[in-house]
């Protein structure tokens, strides 16, 4: 279906199947993004504490709510728990310190960041010997301490990311709150087809993070392969007259997904919004997920650490 419809969670809630990508976005760029986001009829934004612009994505928020555009009910808020605070007794006031950066009183969704527990402290990357120095919580525990978020009122869903099968069987185990969302890498290169299918037997919803092959990641290196540049997806495109990322985009909504495009660059806001006139044949999405290639582009580097989530098959 082309027409633009959110998604249910399996707690109910909905979820607008476009959110706003807002990692790597500078301070100086994103209150205007997130502007443009919501003029262009975005309701759903991506925030994460780790992504150092949360008070700037609120600014934002607080304009279109003063002007009336939206209420806080129309628009959905993600934000992610970073791996610094998973111990159950620093769960709550990380949300807390997201919702004052934010300036709002609950968020819609609150997802634990990555499996992988970091040393607790001010350091967002504490680093010991050149390494990312863990710590021993159980990813089971900070899920404990993250319903207890809901029960609080302060998340209405509460989910993960980059969790792996064995990480999501062993938190659905124990969970009283199953999580709604599971957030992971998904584009051509990376289908996450096994994955898809295991959250989705447990109607756990998929978010599809960097769906654009995230050209603009901090450890790309030069000569990397660039997803945008794919030959075989841009003659799809020209055959639906559409751009590349357009079609990217439209390949995450079309397999049920949500995708969470980023862009600061009004034209690129606009057209990665503009996706809801076309729907990609399932010939066309067979086609795009034989490209498959191991082709992640994000990932921590913490390989080494006993919850690292990508050293499994899926
Ligand atoms: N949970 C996680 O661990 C995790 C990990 C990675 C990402 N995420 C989330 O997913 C979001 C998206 O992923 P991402 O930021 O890695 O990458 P992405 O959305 O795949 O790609 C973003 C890049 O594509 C460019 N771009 C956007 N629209 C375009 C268009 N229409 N034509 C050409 N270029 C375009 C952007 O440029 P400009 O901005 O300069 O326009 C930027 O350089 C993130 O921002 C974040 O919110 C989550």
């Amino acid at each position: 279906m082309a027409a633009n419809v959110p998604i249910i969670l399996n707690n109910g809630r909905t979820c607008p199947v476009i959110g706003l990508g807002t990692w790597k976005s500078k301070p100086g760029e994103v209150t205007q993004a997130v502007k443009d986001a919501i003029d262009a009829g975005y309701r759903h934004i991506d925030c994460a504490h780790v992504y150092g612009n949360e008070k700037e994505v609120g600014e934002a928020l607080k304009t279109k709510f003063a002007e009336g555009v939206i209420k806080r009910e129309d628009i959905f808020i993600t934000s992610k728990l970073w791996c610094t605070f998973h111990r159950p007794d620093l769960v709550e006031g990380a949300i807390k310190t997201t919702l004052e950066n934010l300036g709002l009183e609950y968020l819609d969704l609150y997802l634990i960041h990555w499996p992988q527990a970091f040393k607790e402290g001010d350091e967002l990357f504490p680093m010991k010997d050149n390494k990312i120095e863990g710590s021993s919580v159980d990813y089971v525990d900070t899920w404990k301490a993250m319903e207890t978020l809901v029960q609080k009122g302060l998340s209405k869903s509460i989910g993960v990311s980059n969790f792996n099968k064995k990480q999501l069987e062993r938190v659905l185990a124990a969970a009283s709150i199953k999580p709604a969302m599971q957030q992971i890498e998904v584009h051509p290169w990376l289908n996450q087809q096994p994955l898809i299918d295991f959250c989705k037997s447990h109607d756990i919803a998929i978010t599809a993070y960097s769906p654009l092959g995230s050209p603009d990641r901090p450890f790309a290196k030069p000569g990397d392969p660039v997803l945008l540049e794919e030959a075989k997806i841009k003659t799809i495109a020209d055959k639906y007259g559409k751009s590349v990322a357009q079609v990217l985009i439209r390949y995450a909504i079309d397999r049920g997904l949500v995708v969470i495009p980023k862009s600061v660059t009004k034209s690129r806001i606009i057209q990665n919004f503009n996706v809801f006139d076309f729907q990609l044949s399932l010939d066309d999405i067979k086609e795009l997920s034989s490209l498959e290639c191991k082709g992640r582009v994000c990932s921590m580097g913490d390989t080494y650490h006993p919850d690292y989530p990508f050293n499994d098959e899926y």
